[in-house]
């Protein structure tokens, strides 16, 4: 049947993770200030509605995407909390952002004058965007954005509810930059008051700017990564704020152990030669699931140990080397724990020379999310993390 597992790979996201990181945000932010959810790119790999539906369940407020489809997807996943559409939205789309009550992001005048090509059964909710240092979409200078508050004013079918800004450095030790940025946002903001009088919600900061300065995020912060139990860089995880959890972690189990001689080869190209004789176990992963090629020599955890890939990892499969021989349906952990050792997504991006953010993203839909709730995962099955 369509949508059962017969390959035993997964993902297993902690929802109740999800909840425990947020709970540690709000209890460092001032009661006042709302938690928006940032469930872009498929929650950042672990499940969009899932996580969206958890996110509101333990507190947030609204939801952050980075384009309108997965605004669409909330919506009929019948999410009815308020969703922020973080990117560029061609204008012909607005009036079915307005019919879906979906937030979208302005920035540019050409844009507005766009929006009157077009009927709106309701008026859309934008908020804008101000370019304060990050160099991608928004206003920039304080004639643009005076001018863009009168084309705004103008226009029947715009409801300015919010302005925001996002930080290119908040994540760094050195904040020079940070700081430059903050003070751009005071003088935009100031304009922005002297020149539109009614209320606004102002969200500037990301998981890393909330952790480090939650007093001063205005009225709401825009909470990724961290959401997920992942720390926005290791300068940020040493300060040692909050204690995360990571939600996201990756299994699969050996469909094949063999015993190979000293000189048999393992996988195209032959890169792997054994040295003596050797247990060789078969993992029914590989980059066709998002495990990329350049994962070759990294550890997999099998009975709570470290074990190396080797050989070149293929579409669907992947081998490794055990210690000893190992009964086949054992557990493989990728990502995440067994027993005393811990295979983080720290430690996956750096062997791929990327950030946390990517990895998660990486393992693509093939591989099912399974979700664990109150300690129980979503086939019913009690959780036991030594299976
Ligand atoms: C505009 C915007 N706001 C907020 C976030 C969330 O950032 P983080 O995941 O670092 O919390 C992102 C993520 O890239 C973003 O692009």
């Amino acid at each position: 049947m369509v949508g059962e597992m017969y390959r035993e790979t997964w993902v297993e996201i902690n929802l109740d993770a999800i909840k425990h990181n947020i709970t540690q945000i709000k209890e460092i932010l001032p009661q006042e200030t709302n938690i928006i959810a940032v469930v872009k790119a498929n929650a950042y790999g672990h499940g969009m509605v899932s996580v969206a539906k958890k996110a509101l369940e333990s507190g947030a407020t609204a939801l952050a995407v980075a384009i309108l489809e997965e605004a669409m997807i909330l919506r009929e996943a019948s999410i009815n909390a308020p969703i922020l559409v973080l990117g560029y939205v061609p204008a012909k789309h607005a009036p079915l952002a307005a019919r879906h009550n979906i937030t979208l992001p302005i920035f540019q005048k050409k844009w507005l004058e766009e929006l009157n090509q077009y009927q709106f059964e309701h008026p859309l909710n934008t908020h804008i965007k101000l370019d304060t240092g990050m160099g991608r979409i928004g206003i920039r200078s304080t004639d643009e954005l005076i001018n863009l508050i009168k084309e705004i004013d103008n226009n029947k079918n715009i409801q300015l509810t919010g302005i925001f800004t996002h930080f290119a450095t908040a994540d760094e030790k050195e904040l020079v930059f940070y700081e430059e940025q903050i003070k751009r946002l005071e003088e935009l903001l100031s304009i922005f008051k002297q020149h539109y009088t009614k209320d606004v919600t102002v969200h500037i900061g990301n998981s890393a700017a909330s952790l480090r300065f939650p007093e001063s995020m205005h009225n709401s912060i825009r909470f990724g990564i961290s959401m997920y139990g992942l720390y926005p860089s290791n300068d940020v995880r040493a300060e040692n704020r909050v204690e995360l959890l990571p939600a996201f972690s990756l299994h699969s189990r050996l469909v094949h152990v063999k015993k190979i001689a000293k000189g048999d080869s393992i996988s195209y190209g032959r890169t792997y030669i054994a040295e003596k004789d050797e247990w060789i176990g078969t993992v029914p992963i590989g980059y066709g699931d998002g495990w990329s090629r350049h994962l070759q020599g990294m550890s997999v955890l099998v009975n709570g140990r470290r074990m190396p890939i080797v050989g070149r990892i293929c579409m669907d499969q992947l081998m490794i080397r055990l210690d000893e021989e190992i009964v086949i349906g054992t557990k493989v952990t990728l990502i995440g724990e067994q027993g005393n050792e811990i295979i983080e997504m720290d430690e996956v991006a750096d062997y791929l020379d990327t950030i946390n953010y990517e990895v998660p993203c990486m393992i693509n839909e093939r591989v099912p999310r399974i979700y664990v709730e109150n300690g129980k995962n979503s086939r019913g099955e009690i959780k036991n993390p030594k299976l």
